[in-house]
Parts: structure tokens; sequence; C-alpha cells
């Protein structure tokens, strides 16, 4: 089984990781079956995930509760990264956007930062965040500056409440500003075979700095899976909508695509979603895919992708084909 380092922090993680942001429900995922994402988590970590990400912003607490009710007992089983900056009922740091009646705001000012944090470990039920990774650069007019936050972080290091930091949502240059004040070992940027900007920089940026890579959304949120077909249809507040793959001409273009590819399947004996997971961490710079799953068959599906090794031709082909693909309509 492969356990990949997470920057210089000592930490190894299983190259698939489970994600939390659909567990947490709303408006954006629709309702969440409680004791199946529950099942969801477990059933991850029996397969061999040891990394969870979440955040407080995923269903206002709710998915960082669920985590912690899941990992009763056995904490020392699993990598918890969660993440600071995104904060809501509060007049402090910049307005972001509103989500069921409430204005969420960035804020990476150490106040918040240490309430945060906080409130992280009560609901998570731990004494100590193995991964703490700032959801989303500060904006003004609150524009702390990373000195600052950084500051905040490593004095929490310091106090053994985190273990590694991490940075989501951030350009090379902000890295940069990170890592002028200390140890950054995580990143966390989107990435899918649909979505590869990040090849461009910072993949090459986290090889050289040695800053592990966490990326998100690497199924374009189900759809690489093939299972979402041409006539699921999506209500106007879930956020598939504002996916431009999502767009019928655009999602047709996709299917048509990974039929192509059934070939594949067959010959690794694997689905659909396996196959795309197994490219994606198998690409140069790419530490860990964080993987959403909310049911448990789901859960157990994507982590034996990690186990589905791809020769450098299969690599090949399905990069021509993306590339083939071109922009979305
Ligand atoms: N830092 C950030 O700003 C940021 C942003 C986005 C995501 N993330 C993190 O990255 C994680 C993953 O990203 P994501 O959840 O956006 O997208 P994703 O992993 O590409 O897709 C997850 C969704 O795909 C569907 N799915 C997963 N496995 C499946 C399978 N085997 N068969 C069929 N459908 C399957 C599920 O939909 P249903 O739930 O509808 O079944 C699941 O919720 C998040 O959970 C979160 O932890 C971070």
């Amino acid at each position: 089984m492969e356990y990949r380092s997470l920057g210089g922090s000592g930490l190894k993680a299983s190259a698939i990781g489970l994600g939390t942001w659909a567990v947490g429900g709303g408006p954006w995922w629709g309702p969440t079956d409680e004791a199946e994402a529950l099942r969801a988590i477990q059933a991850a970590i029996d397969a061999g995930i040891n990394l969870i990400d979440t955040a407080p912003g995923y269903g206002f607490g709710q998915a960082e509760e669920l985590v912690g009710r899941a990992i009763r007992g056995r904490r020392d089983e699993v990598i918890i990264a969660t993440k600071c900056g995104l904060i809501w009922d509060d007049s402090r740091g910049s307005p972001f956007f509103n989500l069921e009646g409430r204005e969420i705001r960035r804020s990476l000012r150490p106040d918040t930062i240490r309430e945060e944090l906080e409130a992280s470990l009560r609901r998570l039920g731990v004494d100590c965040i193995d991964v703490y990774q700032t959801h989303w650069p500060a904006i003004p007019p609150e524009a702390t500056p990373i000195a600052d936050t950084m500051a905040c972080l490593l004095d929490l290091q310091k106090q053994g409440k985190i273990r590694a930091i991490g940075a989501s949502n951030v350009t090379c240059a902000q890295m940069d500003e990170y890592r002028a004040s200390g140890r950054l070992d995580v990143c966390q940027p989107r990435y899918s075979m649909l979505d590869r900007a990040i090849e461009q920089d910072i993949l090459p940026y986290c090889l050289q700095h040695e800053v592990a890579t966490l990326v998100y959304s690497p199924l374009e949120q189900g759809l690489l899976t093939g299972r979402i077909g041409m006539d699921r249809t999506f209500s106007p507040g879930e956020y598939r909508n504002q996916i431009v793959w999502f767009k019928p001409a655009n999602r047709r273009r996709v299917l048509d695509m990974l039929e192509g590819w059934r070939d594949l399947c067959s010959a690794h004996r694997c689905t659909m979603g396996q196959l795309v997971l197994a490219w994606t961490i198998a690409q140069p710079g790419v530490t860990v895919a964080l993987v959403g799953a909310r049911k448990s068959a789901h859960a157990v599906e994507n982590a034996a992708a990690r186990n589905l090794q791809l020769d450098q031709a299969t690599l090949s082909r399905m990069r021509r084909d993306v590339e083939a693909l071109g922009q979305p309509e």
C-alpha cells in the first residue's frame, strides 16, 4: 500500500483521501443521509484511506461533527485535515458569498483563526489537527498579510494544536509568502483531468519546494465516473449547475470520451471512476486526490483506485483524449 509524504511534516497519507464537502449537505449538494455518511467515512478508513479532508464551512459545522463521530475510537488511524478562513454570523473579515440566508466572510486574522481552531477541535473531538489549511486567501477590505496569518499558524503549531500547515486556493506568489515565514507542507488546489490549469505552475512549484498537493474535485463532482448521464438534472441552487462541464453539450463530449475507455476498464477490471482516479494520482506533483463520498459503496470503490497502476501508454492515451476535448463551450 502506497503512502505519500505530506511535505516536511513527517505525515504520510494514502494517495486517495476522503473529501467531506458533500457530507455537509445544504442547497449546493442536497440533503445528506447522516447514518450513511457516517458509514461512508468508516468504510473509507476500513479500506485503507487515512486522510480525511473537511472544513467548518461544510454544512456550517455538520461535516466536522460527522467526521468527529466517525473517528471516535480510531483517532490514530487517520490524518485529519481541516481549514480556517471562512466564517459566518460574524462581522469580521471580508464578504465572500451568501448561503442559506447567512453571509460567509473570508478572514485570516489571527483572532478569528484561533477561535475557529478551538471550534474545530471541539466538533472533531480531538486535541490536535494534523493538517490545518487556510481555505481561501484573505481579500480586501481585510486583507490580512500572509506573514501575520503564518505567525499565528506557527504559534499554534508550537503549542501542539496543529501539525502540518497548508494553504488552499493559493497562487505560487502567495506560497512564496507563506514559505518566507516558515514551512508550508500542503497546498490544496482544484485539479481534475478536465481542469488541468495547475500543471503550468502550482504542480511544478510544489514538486520543487517539497509542498504536498491535496487536489480537489478530481471526479468533477461525479461526472468523471460516467454515472451522471444526460438525463440527470440539477436544481438551480445545486453546485453542479455552476460547473460548465455539466452543461448538456459539454457533458455529451465528456461521456463520449469516457465511453472510448471501456476497453481500459475491462483490461484493468476497474470502474471508470477508478480509472480516472488512477490517472490523476499518477500525474507528477499530485500527492493526494481528495475524493468526495457520502455513500459507503462510493467510498470503498474510490479507495481501491490507489492500488491501480496504469502503464505509460495508457496514461498517454488518456491525456491525448482529454487534450482533444479542448475547452468547454
Ligand atoms: N479547498 C477547497 O476550496 C475545496 C473545494 C472543493 C472541494 N474540496 C475538497 O475536495 C473534496 C472532493 O471534491 P468534490 O467533493 O467537490 O468533488 P469530487 O470528489 O470530484 O466528487 C464528489 C462527488 O462525486 C460523486 N461520487 C463520488 N464517488 C463516486 C462513485 N464512486 N460513483 C458515483 N459517484 C461518485 C458523489 O456525489 P453524490 O454525493 O451526489 O453521490 C460525490 O459527492 C471535497 O469533498 C472537499 O473535501 C475543497
